[in-house]
């Protein structure tokens, strides 16, 4: 096709992704990740992180082109996470980024990562809707996105106010004992589990539509509430069951997070849903949205986990819709910004 071919390149975290994509077509992505090295840690070390990226990179961008079976002077523009995320991480890509812009005399976008985990359903679904609303849930984000179009106009309704919905799972799996990151084994427990069995908190859902938290989520207080059940029951030398406690607590996570969303699609008119970020693997969560969403006539559309976790493929999908909107490239001297707004 006459679509400009996009090169994206993302280093927010603990993945160095690099993917060429051409209007919604995904041409190659290749990933690389050091989180065997911060799992011994039970969190990301940043350091470390930057590190990997550094020597990542350029073996990624070969990798990447290779696989695709393109020359780099065939590239017509470089997209980059510029933000959110680890700011040296970020600097890793951004450096690479504009070095490519520079020797390749290419326009070189800054994009921000949030907006990338929702774009990446376009080279799987197809283009957007007229609108849609995007949910984008990780162990960094938890964020809920009006899109009237993914490349001009992403309006963010609400956000978490204490832990993702990633973080609160692997802090609930660390006072389990469970190994890090605690998410999946959380899911797997839970899939044994009762979701009825304790009546956990949902924090933040009593109020109405217009008050200023509606579609806000907090997951801190339910952690809370997780280690003084569990607490009180060790204390006591009562024996519970693990998968009912999981089970319980997957359920209220689940059921904040599509009641919020659904009740936000409904407000705004949107029969569109994407669900993207590395949190969407969740079977609670997934199977919640499913019933729900079917319930509401609601269209759900989840990419496949190996494009919801970081990659390179949803930078270069909203670098793709960025240059096709005829967005100005960004400025050679731009820097990163860790919390980096929409
Ligand atoms: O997007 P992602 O790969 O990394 C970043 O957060 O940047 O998301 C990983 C997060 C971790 O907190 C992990 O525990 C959680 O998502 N996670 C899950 C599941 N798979 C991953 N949480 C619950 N259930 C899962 N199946
Ligand atoms: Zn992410």
């Amino acid at each position: 096709s006459g679509d400009p071919l996009v090169l994206g390149i993302e280093t927010s975290c603990d993945e160095t992704g690099v993917a060429l994509v051409r209007g919604n077509d995904l041409l190659f992505d290749a990933v690389a990740s050091s989180m065997d090295e911060h799992a011994r840690y039970g969190g990301i070390i940043p350091e470390v992180a930057s590190r990997a990226h550094l020597e990542a990179m350029v073996p990624t961008i070969e990798r990447s082109l290779g696989e695709a079976g393109v020359s780099l002077d065939e590239v017509d523009a470089i997209a980059v996470t510029a933000g959110p995320g680890l700011v040296g991480p970020l600097t890793i890509g951004v450096s690479a980024a504009k070095s490519l812009a520079v020797a390749l005399d290419k326009p070189l976008y800054g994009v921000n990562h949030v907006i990338g985990h929702a774009a990446v359903d376009q080279l799987v679904h197809g283009e957007f809707p007229e609108r849609v609303m995007a949910l984008v849930v990780s162990g960094g984000h938890s964020s809920l996105l009006l899109v009237d179009d993914v490349a001009t106009s992403v309006t963010e309704l609400g956000s978490t106010l204490d832990d993702a919905a990633g973080e609160a799972f692997d802090k609930v799996g660390r006072l389990l004992g469970l190994p890090y990151p605690g998410g999946p084994h959380i899911d797997r427990l839970a899939r044994e589990g009762d979701p009825t069995a304790i009546r956990f908190p949902r924090g933040l859902t009593a109020r109405k539509d217009q008050a200023e938290h509606a579609y806000d989520f907090s997951f801190s207080g339910l952690k809370t509430a997780v280690a003084r059940w569990v607490e009180t029951r060790q204390d006591a030398g009562e024996a519970f069951s693990l998968e009912d406690v999981a089970a319980s607590f997957a359920d209220a996570v689940a059921d904040v997070l599509t009641a919020k969303t659904i009740a936000a699609c409904q407000r705004h008119g949107v029969d569109t849903l994407v669900v993207g970020g590395g949190f969407s693997a969740n079977s609670q969560l997934r199977d919640m949205a499913a019933l729900r969403c079917a319930e509401a006539g609601i269209e759900l559309r989840i990419p496949p986990i190996r494009y919801c976790t970081d990659n390179g493929a949803m930078i270069a999908a909203l670098g793709s819709a960025v240059v096709r909107a005829g967005v100005a490239p960004s400025d050679l001297g731009i820097g990163v910004d860790s919390s980096m707004p929409l």
